[in-house]
């Protein structure tokens, strides 16, 4: 690996440094500035300890689907992860990027293929517009195939970001089985193929920002798995509803921000959309945001349930891969590229040849 590709500056040094305006490499073009007046909106926060229970899985069901329907994203509380192990992965995260550099610059990568890789912005060797955000991201399921290579300093970090990861991943199962019972499909629907899917893990660092109405610290994007599962501790992350709005997803104490990502759209054919997100930086907090990332393995291909086409929803996607997504965002700066799902779209009729 050349050195050069592996030496950046990362967010936090440069919040260290206390440098009073962010470097131009931050700066957005105007169009692309967060407008800092979003008005509050309700936002769904659904309690699921309803879904175990016969007689109120129905109203919970119900509530998933209006919410996947309208907006792609949902909260959910009463989820049954214990709030000390949120909060223990939440401080040992903020603990990885508070570390000397020395310590993290073995963990660096452009590569979107590597299993473990600490970062900035997107990718720091190809982005123009650069986005105030450290981040590492680790493949997490099965954990025992991945836990060796995970940062082991602090060293705590394994484990206490190990059993929240355990505890994500089984409410994924409960959560994907009540989206598919929602869209009418079997809760167990591809039931052995979520079981053997990916997680990954996206531990995001935003320091506090000198001039954060000039930059973001991810831009608008959609997740390419099949559900997301985000934890944060402080408010930042923004949604864009059907009106082409933002709304700002508020921090509920102990809640859980469930997000559509592209595999959901293929499988749904369209039912669902995958959810179009950022994430804002302040002047004042650090934020940290743990978003996890399910999706089927690698390799593995989905196409839309056969359920949900019929004649008057023709197949509209072609089929999606963790994988195909990775070759898609190798391919070119991310600016330039369009999202995953637009390349996934089928027109009318293209299957019928
Ligand atoms: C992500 C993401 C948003 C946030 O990691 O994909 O959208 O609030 N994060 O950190
Ligand atoms: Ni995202």
């Amino acid at each position: 690996m050349e050195p050069i590709r592996n030496s950046f500056t990362s967010a936090m040094t440069l919040a260290r440094m206390g440098v009073p305006h962010i470097p131009s490499r931050f700066v957005l073009p105007p169009s692309q500035r967060p407008n800092p007046s979003i008005p509050a909106a309700a936002m769904p926060v659904i309690d699921i300890s309803g879904l175990h229970d016969p007689a109120h899985r129905p109203h919970v069901i119900h509530q998933v689907g209006l919410a996947c329907k309208e907006l792609g994203f949902f909260q959910v509380i009463n989820h049954g992860i214990p709030s000390s192990l949120m909060k223990d992965a939440m401080d040992v995260g903020a603990e990885f990027f508070e570390l000397a550099d020395e310590e993290k610059k073995h963990l660096v990568s452009d590569d979107v293929h590597h299993p473990v890789r600490y970062g900035t912005s997107l990718n720091h060797v190809k982005d123009k517009v650069h986005f105030w955000r450290d981040f590492i991201k680790h493949y997490s399921h099965p954990l025992s195939s991945w836990i060796h290579l995970w940062p082991s300093n602090p060293p705590t970090y394994k484990e206490k970001m190990g059993s929240y990861a355990v505890a994500v991943q089984g409410l994924h199962k409960q959560l994907i089985g009540a989206v598919f019972d929602s869209l009418g499909l079997r809760a167990d629907y591809l039931e052995e193929d979520i079981e053997q899917g990916s997680q990954v893990m996206a531990v995001n660092f935003y320091p506090a920002c000198p001039e954060p109405e000039l930059t973001l610290g991810l831009p608008p994007h959609s997740d390419y798995g099949a559900l997301t599962i985000l934890a944060q501790t402080h408010q930042g992350l923004q949604i864009m509803d059907h009106a082409q709005s933002w709304h700002f997803v508020p921090a509920t104490e102990g809640a859980l921000v469930v997000q559509m990502g592209d595999q959901m759209e293929v499988i749904s054919n369209g039912r669902y959309k995958s959810m179009l997100h950022r994430a804002t930086v302040n002047f004042e907090k650090k934020r940290l945001s743990i978003a996890s990332l399910h999706s089927l393995a690698l390799e593995k291909k989905v196409g839309p349930a056969p359920e949900l086409v019929d004649d008057q929803h023709g197949s509209g996607y072609k089929e999606a891969s963790f994988g195909g997504f990775l070759k898609h965002i190798s391919g070119n700066e991310f600016t330039k590229l369009g999202r995953y799902i637009e390349t996934l779209k089928m027109s009318p009729h293209e299957d019928e040849v």
